[in-house]
């Protein structure tokens, strides 16, 4: 008997023990960049260090409220990809940790500075520009004319062709919305986004599913960031990449830690690793065509050249603010989403 419970006993600690060390070497991962490069990122992290990750891909609205409403008891350790604001908001409301990787003399300008003002507690890691990208047969099929400029987008005759994701759940339509604001200034902005709202005939989740939905030829036009449209055109479908004439908005997609992580040491293991130049370089196997923060990762030849893209100089501290993103997506969802269609 004693033999036995010492035998129990052993075998609970060894157990333990186990299971402890299985815990030191795993990694959850929430990722708000595109599936297929979130999978290769998860899985080359796994082979370059023998962490597991668990990984999952939610919009980035929708990462944010999920980290919040885990706020008390933590379920993720790091949050990768996804637009800049609301990692900037989970930052102000001090829902990610301040780390200051070695990593960052490897990185653009751009890229720190959105780690500069959040306090160290998020970090540039890709950008790109807002646009839109229509399908070619399906416009031409309907006798439309090619449009080039946002305001195109509310004329009657697109009644029923465009589609964007909700800005609520997704990066790529809250950045939208708080373009069109920067461009048009609020009362113009919102008047535009009403315009929209009457051609509109679906507000999806996720920010590039209208473009994917318009290379299957399910939607005339999406309005997505340029590079998911460059990805569906390059993919072979039929879509042609829009750089608005007005002038348009862009994303620094961004990386946090977040805060009360369970695993902080693989959580910092992943970040210095997901800022390496080979680390990024994986976006190229994926066709993710985002400009790379490091300066020594390649950005591919078929990325939309952002140098010739009419950039707007996007104010991301006020519109990363807590207080102002929640006050456009109430006054999205009031004013706007409620117009009849
Ligand atoms: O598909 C990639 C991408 O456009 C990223 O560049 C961006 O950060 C992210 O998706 C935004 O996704 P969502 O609009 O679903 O939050």
């Amino acid at each position: 008997m004693k033999r036995l419970s010492t035998l129990a006993l052993t075998s609970i600690v060894a157990l333990t023990a186990g299971v402890s060390a299985a815990q030191a070497d795993k990694l959850t991962l929430y990722c708000s960049a595109q599936e297929d490069w979130c999978q290769l990122m998860a899985r080359s992290f796994e082979d370059a260090t023998g962490i597991d990750v668990d990984m999952t891909r939610k919009s980035s609205g929708e990462t944010f409220a999920q980290i919040k409403a885990e706020s008390t008891n933590p379920r993720g350790d790091v949050w990768w990809g996804g637009t800049g604001d609301p990692h900037l908001q989970a930052a102000e409301e001090n829902l990610t940790a301040a780390y200051v990787s070695p990593m960052r003399a490897e990185l653009h300008d751009w890229a720190i500075s959105q780690a500069t003002s959040a306090g160290d507690k998020t970090i540039g890691i890709y950008s790109g520009a807002l646009g839109y990208g229509y399908n070619t047969e399906l416009l031409a099929g309907n006798n439309l004319p090619e449009p080039s400029c946002w305001m195109d987008l509310t004329k009657p005759e697109y009644k029923g062709h465009v589609q964007m994701a909700n800005p609520n759940s997704s990066g790529t339509a809250y950045t939208t919305l708080a373009s069109m604001v920067q461009i048009f200034g609020e009362d113009e902005g919102f008047e535009f986004m009403k315009g929209l709202h009457a051609n509109i005939n679906q507000y999806t989740k996720s920010g590039s599913a209208p473009i994917k939905a318009a290379g299957r030829g399910e939607t005339t036009i999406g309005i997505v960031f340029m590079h998911d449209a460059v990805a569906q055109a390059v993919a072979g479908f039929p879509v042609k990449v829009v750089a608005p004439c007005e002038g348009t908005g862009y994303e620094i997609g961004s990386m946090s830690i977040i805060e009360g992580a369970r695993n902080m040491d693989e959580a910092k293991q992943f970040y210095d690793w997901a800022l390496s130049a080979d680390a990024q370089n994986l976006a190229l196997q994926v066709n993710a065509f985002q400009v790379p923060s490091n300066v020594g990762a390649e950005t591919s030849p078929s990325a939309p050249d952002m140098s010739t893209i009419k950039l707007i100089d996007y104010d991301f501290k006020t519109y990363g603010s807590s207080d102002e993103r929640k006050r456009l997506l109430q006054k999205w969802d009031e004013d706007v989403s409620t117009l009849p269609q």
